[in-house]
């Protein structure tokens, strides 16, 4: 019988990314791609109950509350998603025997520095969906000793919901668009982190950890506007504006690169550079 692999929140971003790349990890692995309908990670009994039944080799955890606006106004949604489930989850592993592969996020930092953050650094989140993520953290660095806690950021992929498609679509009204540019942070395109959780699974290795993974390179959002569309040639009204953080309304980090070090070290990974993966996750699109 071939190790089977949980994959949640199949219809998000990564997840699709993994599922559209995992034709050739199938000799090899059994995978199991589950969306909410299928599997909701904040009802305890059914995830013990789906991991007790089919006792998996991995558990990836692509299941994730993303809104960062929206959690400010629902924090217990946020929480129970982001960090109760991840508990349920991690039990449940625990118990079968599962590793756990879960994804975090570069918003577990507050953004106060312009050194990229390695991973012993002191996380210190200014906004609930990072508090949340880094709860979800917390627990199974405190709980398991088989697990990978990949952090990224900015993560977009070809036809789903992200800042690259939506500046597409926007780009299409013809209303001029204005992007932050003083947010700093590096671009990841999700088909690059999925084929970086598939090799550390294919490699059976046991370094187990948090890791930072995002494409290499940093930008502001208004930078990754303009070379979205310097690479399809189009040239909507576009201008800088700045973010300020309002406390009572929402926070970002204006700083969040991730030093990608630890990865590329651990498994001599190359990683490949934001705008080279922003062209080839245009192609896919435009069929350039
Ligand atoms: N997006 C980013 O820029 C970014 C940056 C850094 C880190 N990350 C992290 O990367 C991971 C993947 O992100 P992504 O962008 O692929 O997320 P995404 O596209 O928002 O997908 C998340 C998926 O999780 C599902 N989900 C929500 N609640 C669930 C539940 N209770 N049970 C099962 N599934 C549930 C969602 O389903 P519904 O839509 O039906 O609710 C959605 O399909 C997440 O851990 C995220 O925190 C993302």
């Amino acid at each position: 019988m071939k190790p089977k692999i949980l994959v949640t929140g199949a219809k998000g971003q990564l997840a699709k990314a993994i599922k559209n790349i995992v034709a050739t990890y199938t000799k090899d692995y059994e995978f199991y791609f589950v969306s909410k309908a299928n599997l909701d990670i904040t009802k305890a009994q059914d995830v013990k109950a789906f991991l007790t039944k089919h006792r998996f080799e991995y558990c990836i955890n692509c299941a994730a509350y993303t809104n960062v606006a929206e959690a400010e106004k629902n924090p217990k949604k946020a929480f129970k998603i982001n960090s109760e489930a991840v508990m349920y989850l991690a039990d449940s592993c625990k118990a079968s025997n599962t590793i756990l592969i879960h994804i975090s996020t570069d918003y577990v930092f507050s953004g106060e520095t312009n050194i990229p953050y390695i991973e012993t650094d002191l996380p210190n989140p200014i906004n609930v969906y990072g508090k949340s993520k880094l709860a979800g953290e917390a627990y199974i660095t405190k709980n398991l000793s088989s697990y990978f806690i990949i952090r990224t950021s900015w993560l977009y992929y070809q036809n789903t919901n992200n800042f690259m498609t939506t500046m597409l679509s926007l780009s299409q009204k013809e209303t001029p668009l204005t992007v932050v540019d003083n947010q700093i942070g590096s671009p990841t395109y999700a088909e690059d982190l999925a084929k970086v959780i598939l090799k550390i699974i294919t490699l059976k290795t046991n370094k187990f950890g948090i890791y930072h993974y995002s494409n290499s390179g940093q930008t502001s959002w208004y930078d990754f506007a303009k070379t979205i569309f310097n690479i399809i040639k189009t040239n909507p009204s576009l201008s800088p504006k700045k973010f300020y953080n309002i406390p009572s309304v929402l926070n970002r980090p204006l700083f969040s690169v991730l030093n990608t070090s630890k990865i590329e070290q651990t498994f001599l990974f190359k990683i490949p550079n934001w705008k080279t993966s922003l062209k080839v996750a245009l192609s896919k699109m435009y069929k350039f």
